[in-house]
């Protein structure tokens, strides 16, 4: 896992990608990533089968006999053990909540920005296994892992489904293009391409990081929120009703009554600073479940110094946080770092872009920064918060922490 990251062929720079392809149209890219991604994943067969087989990750099994089918995990052994004749597909959701190299390698395609990256969905198929032809609403990387597989795709397509409710498939499709991906090829699809991956050996394992723009009504349903959570209620004492005159007729309302509230709803109504605040920490919340998975000891501040020369540090993976206008922003929550001088705000920040950029700051290399106490602090109380934790998040281990 420590030698895998994304190497942009001469041919197609992060630049061109995102100018020329991003949201436009699709692009195979060979070797994105090296391919030991084969044999040195971050995630395995083992980690799959593991994750699939738990109840609160979000998994499913698609195959086809005859028809097209789906088994909603948690897949037991005899579900999968029965599925020898088929051709089958093990999907799991969000994996990057799960484990930290999942997580890390997540983070990979953070070139595109937090507002959009959404999650890693892992699929392990048998040779023959697919998903069946379909279409998605949102832009999507799939890197190729182990073993490999043919995609199909098509722009020019009927968006008939057939008739199974549970899935997706296109009635009709014929394929304009067709690529085989090898481990570390990596095919981008914007949304609305329609799309079939077919496995052409057994454990074929393809990462599919998925992207999607928030919902503008829901973002601003949040903002509003995060906003009248931060009205002081003594608002309502400097409301002064005895300066309006009554309506005598109850029939009416008056205008000097109704232009009243108005302007006193449009007084509390959020500034455009505030909202960009809001938003940026809507982008951050996480899944409180998920991320309270992690509980750390509850250790003394020169132990836990002890252990930073020790052991490796790593960011909640269900942890999403930025850093905006000097401060830290995590899950909904923004910490103040105005009190730092400026030496110990750098390496506050230098500590923080590395936890949120690689998500782990191996042993001991935190040493240097040791005579920045208040700096350290900061890390300490996000440990104490658990958005930071020295173990690491394995498949073998989550069955204990759920
Ligand atoms: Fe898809």
């Amino acid at each position: 896992m420590n030698r895998t990251k994304i190497n942009w062929p001469d041919t197609l720079t992060e630049k061109t990608f995102k100018r020329k392809y991003w949201q436009k149209k699709p692009v195979l890219i060979r070797n994105l990533f090296p391919k030991e991604i084969a044999t040195n994943s971050p995630v395995s067969k083992q980690d799959i089968i593991g994750l699939s087989k738990i109840e609160s990750v979000p998994t499913k099994c698609v195959y086809k006999r005859k028809d097209w089918h789906v088994k909603h995990g948690p897949l037991t052994k005899k579900i999968v053990t029965n599925l020898r004749d088929a051709n089958w597909t093990i999907l799991v959701d969000k994996v990057n909540t799960q484990l930290s190299d999942a997580d890390r390698f997540f983070h990979f395609f953070n070139f595109i920005d937090l507002f959009s990256l959404k999650d890693l969905m892992v699929s392990l198929s048998n040779n023959g296994g697919s998903v069946g032809p379909h279409y998605d609403s949102y832009d999507v990387f799939l890197v190729q892992g182990h073993g490999q597989k043919l995609w199909q795709l098509s722009s020019n397509f009927d968006p008939t489904l057939e008739n199974n409710p549970d899935l997706k498939i296109l009635k009709t499709f014929k394929a304009e293009e067709e690529f085989i991906l090898n481990p570390g090829d990596t095919l981008y699809l914007p949304p609305n391409i329609a799309h079939n991956g077919i496995s052409l050996k057994d454990d074929s394992i393809t990462y599919s990081i998925g992207f999607k723009h928030p919902a503008i009504l829901e973002l601003t349903d949040k903002v509003l929120f995060y906003h009248m959570d931060n009205i002081s209620s003594s608002q309502e004492s400097s409301l002064k009703y005895f300066k309006i005159k009554t309506c005598r007729d109850p029939l009416d309302f008056s205008d000097e009554m109704i232009n009243y509230f108005a302007e006193k709803i449009i007084k509390l109504m959020p500034s455009y600073e505030k909202i960009k605040k809001y938003v940026v920490k809507t982008i951050t919340e996480s899944d409180a479940d998920v991320v309270n998975r992690i509980i750390n000891k509850d250790i003394k501040f020169h132990n836990f110094l002890v252990h930073l020369n020790k052991k490796d540090i790593y960011i909640n993976p269900a942890m999403k946080a930025v850093f905006w206008k000097d401060n830290l922003f995590y899950d909904g929550e923004e910490l103040d770092l105005s009190a730092l001088s400026e030496r110990e705000y750098k390496v506050t920040k230098t500590l923080l872009k590395e936890l949120i950029e690689n998500r782990m700051i191996p042993s001991g290399t935190i040493i240097p920064y040791f005579k920045f106490k208040r700096a350290l602090k900061i890390i300490f109380f996000l440990y104490r918060e658990n958005l930071l934790t020295f173990e690491k998040l394995r498949s073998h281990e989550i069955s204990h922490n759920l």
